[in-house]
């Protein structure tokens, strides 16, 4: 008999972010294809993806424009330098994404776009080609732009407790989450944790826009570091690896008005919570555009989940302080082999497309609620369920005794629902007792109930 493709796989595959023997007990799932929100196994069983395969998918699987786009673009050319060279679609996408970004719309970013720049809060696009790279650029960004404008001592970061922001060693130093951090503490730097930060349920919650019981103690910590303090990173409205954690978009003006009075910058992580996740193109939007970050990174849906592709957006202000002659040593040295690639920038303009003729903020607006109302009305019959939350096309809850108490970590129940989702067709990725829905943007009310009912039947099998 020739080996199984499990037992091939596993004598060659280091799989991310798990431990190996568990796939011994479990073996990974054998994907054959992919379509919107739906994973077909090897032996013929549907599964939805109601993770968007680690909150990329944006617009499900194999969207058919972003498939045409890719391989259009793979018949011209698939990637030349972005150094020292341009082209039209990587020119049309910056002009089109920052128009997004700025928060115009769509009919000003969509196919039939306006060629040229629009006038808007963003103003430049810098490439990268993975979330924690665009973090770490967008970091490297704020530090050498302190220094030119002459403050070379504000090398400090500050992030937010529970925050997450990428695996690399910059990029884990000022994220909060110990489970992926602790073990290279030796290789990080010291940042700044703020908080405790005023989490909500969400935009029905009444408090929503009022943060201003958290504030005054996260003025406190930041008072204690402003001299040495070159910017503030966090995820704006959703921490997501931090456990589907939503805060008060009025922490982000309070942040803006704190930051403008101290000269210090904003770097908003929209790699997870933007690109539509949490109804706006970013999540900052919902602050006010009036308020929005020095710097925005962006990654995931801005392909549609096609390609491994980030962008980091900044404004003119701290472009300038880049510009010089070649001695100054203004000059941003970043580079990453594929910054910028071709196919990512046609899958990227046909997202961008897809977006506006797809109305894919409105899908949110009128389905996202769904997922949220679904989990309140399983709460309301099931004991286990704590503190329902939700924001866009993402529903959070967390698993607890019935007496409310949490349940014993030891015990793994996050993975046994993930493995009981998946017999019953729904690909879950609790974190820890955290159980969380976070489906393509355009998923159906059909879906969501799909994947509501997966969820709470594997619950039940798993807590009875
Ligand atoms: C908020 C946030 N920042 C950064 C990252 C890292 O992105 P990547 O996995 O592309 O490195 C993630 C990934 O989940 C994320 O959720």
């Amino acid at each position: 008999m020739p080996p199984s493709l499990t037992q091939r796989d596993l004598a060659v595959l280091w799989h991310p972010c798990g431990q190996m023997q568990d796939y011994h007990e479990f073996p990974p799932l054998e994907i054959s294809s992919a379509s919107g929100g739906w994973l077909t196994l090897t032996d013929g069983r549907r599964v939805f993806d109601a993770i968007s395969s680690w909150w990329c998918k944006s617009l499900g699987h194999g969207h058919p424009r972003l498939r045409e786009a890719l391989i259009a673009q793979s018949t011209q050319f698939e990637h030349v330098i972005l150094a020292n060279t341009t082209n039209e679609p990587v020119v049309q996408f910056s002009e089109r994404l920052l128009s997004a970004a700025n928060g115009l719309p769509p009919n000003t970013w969509g196919s039939s776009a306006p060629l040229g720049r629009q006038a808007g809060h963003f103003g430049k696009v810098f490439f990268a080609d993975n979330g924690s790279t665009a973090v770490e650029v967008a970091m490297k960004m704020a530090v050498q732009a302190q220094a030119q404008r002459g403050r070379p001592q504000r090398t400090r970061f500050a992030a937010f407790t529970h925050g997450y922001h990428g695996e690399t060693v910059g990029a884990l130093s000022v994220g909060d989450c110990g489970l992926y951090k602790d073990t290279f503490k030796s290789l990080l730097f010291p940042c700044t944790m703020l908080g405790p930060l005023p989490y909500r349920c969400g935009d029905l919650d009444p408090l929503w826009f009022d943060a201003s019981a958290e504030w005054p103690a996260i003025q406190a910590q930041l008072h204690r570091i402003t001299d040495d303090l070159a910017a503030i990173i966090y995820e704006p409205l959703l921490q997501g690896a931090g456990g589907m954690l939503l805060y008060s978009p009025d922490l982000l003006r309070r942040l803006r008005a704190w930051a403008n009075a101290h000269h210090v910058l904003l770097i908003a992580d929209e790699i997870a919570a933007g690109m539509g996740r949490c109804g706006a193109i970013l999540a900052s939007h919902h602050a006010g555009l009036d308020v929005l970050p020095d710097i925005a990174v962006l990654s995931k849906g801005l392909t549609g989940g096609f390609l491994p592709f980030a962008t980091v957006l900044t404004t003119d202000a701290i472009y300038d302080t880049f510009l010089g002659d070649w001695a100054s040593s203004r000059a941003f040295l970043h580079s990453n082999t594929y910054a910028g690639h071709a196919l990512g920038v046609a899958v990227g303009l046909a997202s961008l497309n897809a977006y506006a003729e797809e109305d894919v903020l409105n899908q949110v607006a009128r389905n996202g609620p769904l997922l949220r109302q679904g989990l309140k009305q399983l709460a309301q019959q099931q004991p286990h369920y704590h503190n329902v939350r939700g924001l866009g096309m993402m529903a959070a809850v967390d698993l607890r005794r019935a007496d409310g108490s949490p349940l014993n970590p030891a015990n793994r129940t996050g993975w046994h629902v993930y493995r009981a989702a998946v017999e019953r067709g729904a690909l879950l990725r609790p974190l820890g007792d955290t159980l969380y829905l976070f489906p393509p943007l355009n998923t159906t009310p059909n879906e969501i109930a799909h994947a509501l009912q997966a969820l709470d039947d594997s619950v039940r099998a798993v807590l009875s």
